[in-house]
C-alpha cells in the first residue's frame, strides 16, 4: 500500500473509532478524553503526517498559519484539520460552539484556558503546552486562547466544521467585549492527499 493510502486508511479508521464513542456516549468531558487519546494516537504517526505534506505558508504574507481539512463527513461532522504554522502565530480568548480537540504532531502550541467572568471578560485559570503525544479538549462552552512560537504542525478536530460555526465569540479585551468571529474560509481542501 502506498503511504498516501496509508495515511487515508489511518485518518479513516480514527475518525470511525472517533464518531463511535459520540454515537454510543455522547459528548461529555470523559468522552472528550478518549476522542483526545484516539488523535494522540493518530497524530504518533510521524511518518504519514509531516510538514512537507502539509505545508506551513510561504511566509511572504501575513499569514503564518493555515489549516488542511484531512476528513469531513458529508453532513460537515466531525472535521479534522492538519493546522501548519509558522510560528509568531496566535488568537484570541476564544469558544467554538461545538466540541473541540487538538493534538500535536511536532512543535508545541501553547493553550490558555479561561473562565468567563461576572463583569463580562475572562480571567485564565491555566495552561497546557500541545506537543507530540499530548492533547487537549473543550466542551462547546469553554473557553481558550493558542500561541504558537515557532514552526509545528497538528490537529484540530472540531464536532462541526469550521466554516459552519457561525456564532463563535473571541474576546477583545481593550473594548472588554466579546465579537462573533466570521466563519472560516480559507481552508485547504486535503482529503485526497
Ligand atoms: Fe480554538
Amino acid at each position: 500500500m502506498d503511504r498516501s493510502q496509508e495515511r487515508k486508511q489511518a485518518i479513516a479508521a480514527a475518525v470511525e473509532d472517533i464518531r463511535r464513542i459520540e454515537a454510543s456516549e455522547g459528548i461529555n468531558r470523559d468522552t472528550l478524553d478518549k476522542i483526545r487519546a484516539r488523535l494522540v494516537t493518530l497524530a504518533s504517526r510521524t511518518d504519514l503526517f509531516s510538514v512537507e505534506d502539509y505545508p506551513p505558508p510561504d511566509g511572504k504574507g501575513d499569514r503564518k498559519s493555515c489549516l488542511y481539512r484531512i476528513s469531513e463527513d458529508a453532513d460537515h461532522r466531525f472535521a479534522l484539520y492538519a493546522n501548519s504554522s509558522l510560528g509568531g502565530y496566535g488568537t484570541p480568548a476564544h469558544n467554538h460552539t461545538t466540541w473541540a480537540v487538538i493534538t500535536g504532531v511536532t512543535g508545541a502550541e501553547l493553550n490558555r484556558f479561561y473562565d468567563r467572568t461576572e463583569n463580562g471578560g475572562v480571567s485564565e485559570k491555566g495552561s497546557f503546552v500541545v506537543k507530540a503525544g499530548t492533547g487537549v479538549a473543550f466542551m462547546p462552552d469553554d473557553v481558550h486562547s493558542i500561541h504558537i512560537d515557532a514552526p509545528l504542525l497538528n490537529f484540530h478536530m472540531y464536532g462541526v466544521g469550521l466554516e459552519q460555526l457561525h456564532s463563535r465569540e473571541f474576546y477583545k479585551p481593550d473594548e472588554n467585549r466579546w465579537q462573533v468571529f466570521p466563519a472560516h474560509s480559507d481552508i485547504r481542501e486535503a482529503r485526497d492527499v
